[in-house]
């Protein structure tokens, strides 16, 4: 194990900024490679008390800020006519728990049950394939307030149960499940920091004071009830659905990519041990069978054991890995913080994040738009398929922040994907396992963070509009004419530029 560390503080260094591709097409790809797009299921559905739905922590979170989303829960038909005018192969979005099974266990909704057949039907016969996430924040506020959620180990059961539901129910025509979503984002911003649900944290941590939490201890025992629940649910699929229904299984996580700040030893060991707490939490449990040296020595008694048998359940238990990347960050040393007494997860990791090579710089959560580093992404993919042994991969996010209105001129958009699907191009030339890519997301949603303030949507939504009608923006033409066999260049770019550069008018402009 420490052979293989000291391995990996070299390979950080071995991912140069590569030029990526300019000038592509999707036949360039792999054959089998799956484009599409994403959402999820508060983001978009709305309809968050009707047909016996019940709240979720999120909806608790956000003040019922997704009561109405972008209403796909009665658009689905209107939204799955758009998918397939654009070209997408695939279309991920996730099952609200809180509207299948509302009280979490038990009876089975069955007005959420035909709400998922009628949508994963009316994609099937567009030939639009179902990529399914269980899991986005959203565990029903009745779990939360029984026994805690993710504190509780008693979650593995019931997660593992609704799971259950949804592969007898749905499997036979889901192509691929993810569990959770962003786990490794989820238990930090979620039980230390206290950003996103269910907003616990303790004091001094945490961007506000929490009403409840503890940042030092939380993150890590939901993590490992997350990684627990995740493995279960993989061996019950293994087990019992998946010689029938021939799908794939595995769990998304939230990956940067990290760059030293600068050469000392010191930056690049702390990003190395960024790389450690951020992916390797949950990757190296399920790729050899426990966590990283460096959070068990951090974290100490803190960070939970995985037992022999625990090991044996997580270790292998992925057909692969879902990323969610949007953007490269810089790493500083701050191994000074380790002699301070309380600390939480981030001070366990022991770094400063920067978005610019700025020192100064803080980490910014709401960036206007992200900073494009397209060579970042073969870093990542580079780094998986060396620290990791190359495991299939999917890109499950990826996509351009924006501020929310009603421009439909995104060429910044444009120009981010263009670049990022020419690095995943050059990623995969030179080995990368990856099977699949998604854009975060198909239309603007409600966003986690900040609810309507900003977006990363092909489709504007029109909130003014009692009907919510979606309009395309740059971007989806541009994807439209990669997914449908055009070839993309920065001169296509141009071309888009001219054909649509003044489309901030209204006129719903057809695909294709
Ligand atoms: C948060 O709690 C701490 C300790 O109880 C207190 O000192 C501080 O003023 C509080 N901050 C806010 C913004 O309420
Ligand atoms: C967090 O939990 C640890 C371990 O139980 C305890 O020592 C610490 O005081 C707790 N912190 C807070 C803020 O409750
Ligand atoms: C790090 O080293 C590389 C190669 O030796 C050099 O090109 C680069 O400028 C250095 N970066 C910093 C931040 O010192
Ligand atoms: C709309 O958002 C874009 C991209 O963030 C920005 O450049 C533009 O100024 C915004 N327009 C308005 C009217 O806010
Ligand atoms: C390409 O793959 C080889 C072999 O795995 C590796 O040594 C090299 O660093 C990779 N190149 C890039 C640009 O990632």
């Amino acid at each position: 194990m420490l052979r293989l560390y000291c391995l990996l503080i070299l390979m950080l260094n071995l991912a140069l900024p590569v030029l990526s591709v300019d000038t592509y097409s999707k036949e360039d790809f792999p054959p089998g490679f799956i484009f599409g797009a994403a959402t999820s299921a508060y983001q978009v559905e709305g309809a968050a008390r009707e047909d016996g739905r019940s709240p979720s922590v999120w909806d608790t979170f956000s003040r019922g800020g997704g009561d109405v989303a972008v209403d796909e829960y009665h658009k689905y038909k209107e939204d799955v006519q758009l998918m397939a005018e654009t070209g997408l192969g695939a279309y991920r979005f996730s099952i609200s728990w809180a509207r299948l099974i509302p009280n979490g266990r038990g009876p089975v909704n069955p007005k959420g049950l035909r709400y998922y057949n009628n949508l994963i039907n009316e994609l099937i016969s567009h030939g639009i394939q179902a990529h399914v996430l269980l899991y986005n924040y959203d565990h029903p506020q009745s779990l939360e307030d029984e026994y805690g959620g993710w504190l509780s180990r008693n979650i593995v059961r019931d997660f593992t149960a609704y799971a259950d539901v949804c592969f007898r129910e749905f499997g036979d025509r889901v192509s691929s499940w993810s569990t959770i979503n962003e786990p490794n984002i989820f238990a930090n911003g979620g039980y230390d920091q206290g950003v996103v649900p269910p907003g616990r944290c303790s004091y001094p941590f945490g961007l506000w004071n929490c009403s409840k939490g503890n940042s030092s201890t939380e993150p890590y025992l939901a993590a490992h009830n997350m990684l627990l629940a995740h493995a279960s649910t993989v061996r019950l699929y293994k087990d019992r659905y998946q010689s029938k229904q021939n799908g794939v299984i595995g769990v998304t996580l939230y990956a940067l990519w990290l760059v030293p700040l600068t050469n000392s030893t010191e930056d690049e060991t702390a990003a190395q041990r960024a790389m450690d707490f951020l992916i390797g939490w949950f990757v190296n449990p399920l790729v050899f069978g426990d966590y990283p040296e460096v959070m068990k020595k951090n974290a100490g008694s803190r960070l939970p054991v995985l037992t022999d048998q625990e090991s044996k359940l997580v270790k292998g238990a992925f057909d692969f890995l879902g990323l969610i990347h949007y953007t490269t960050v810089y790493i500083k040393d701050n191994s000074k913080i380790l002699k301070t007494e309380n600390r939480d997860f981030n001070a366990d990791m022991a770094v400063t994040i920067s978005f610019t090579q700025d020192e100064d710089d803080p980490f910014g959560l709401f960036p206007v738009e992200y900073p494009q580093r397209p060579w970042g992404l073969q870093g990542l993919l580079e780094y998986l398929k060396q620290a990791y042994g190359n495991p299939p991969v999917y890109i499950h996010e990826n996509g351009q922040v924006s501020r929310r209105n009603s421009s439909l001129d995104d060429t910044s958009r444009v120009e981010y994907l263009h670049a990022y699907i020419g690095s995943l191009l050059d990623a995969i030339r030179n080995g990368s396992n990856t099977r699949g890519y998604f854009v975060w997301s198909f239309l603007d949603v409600f966003e986690l963070l900040d609810g309507r303030g900003s977006s990363y949507g092909l489709y504007f939504v029109d909130l003014d509009d009692p009907s919510l009608r979606r309009l395309p923006k740059k971007s989806a033409h541009w994807y439209s004419h990669f997914l449908k066999g055009g070839r993309v260049s920065s001169s296509r770019t141009l071309e888009l530029e001219k054909t649509f550069g003044d489309s901030s008018s209204e006129t719903l402009v057809s695909i294709g």
